[in-house]
């Protein structure tokens, strides 16, 4: 099922997520299996539960961000981020554009760590510690920050409207 996107202002993007405690309940493996699709149909590279409404600390992830066309035509194959947990990062940082589908039209250059080693669980209640860089450790403080409450609105400088996104 394709979810509704939440957007700014609503209240929930703005709340800090709450931990899941049961992780093979059908219904966090439901939301799950709907956050995925979602994310590729509504044209995002991460999705946090936040933005579909539901204050949980899930997030997913493209496995590949330079592959989103094949990755949208199956639409089911994401890394899937839960309880996430930044417990390294670079002391070094990059600037780099972003949009969020929670706020639509609009773009802006933000600071990010070029890499953080992230401590998570999988979908199968599996824990991994995984040290990420670049685009894709961009990817993962964007969609910690919305579990955590946080927008890119509020760390951008330079913030332009668009058309498209
Ligand atoms: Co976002």
């Amino acid at each position: 099922m394709i979810l509704d996107i939440v957007t700014h202002p609503n209240p929930i993007l703005r709340k800090k997520a709450q931990n899941v405690a049961d992780i093979s309940h059908a219904s966090i493996q439901k939301l799950i299996d709907d956050m995925i699709p979602t994310m590729y149909m509504k044209d995002g590279i991460g999705l946090a539960a936040p933005q579909v409404g539901e204050s949980l600390q899930i997030t997913v992830i493209i496995p590949d961000h330079t592959k989103f066309e094949e990755y949208k035509k199956n639409a089911s194959e994401a890394l899937v981020v839960i309880n996430p947990k930044i417990i390294r990062h670079s002391l070094l940082t990059n600037k780099d554009q972003e949009g969020c589908l929670s706020v639509p039209h609009v773009v802006g250059t933000i600071k990010r760590w070029n890499w953080v080693t992230v401590a998570f669980f999988d979908r199968h209640g599996q824990k991994h510690k995984m040290r990420v860089k670049d685009y894709v450790a961009r990817i993962f403080q964007h969609e910690i920050d919305h579990l955590n409450g946080t927008l890119f609105i509020d760390k951008a400088k330079n913030i332009l409207q668009v058309k498209e996104l």
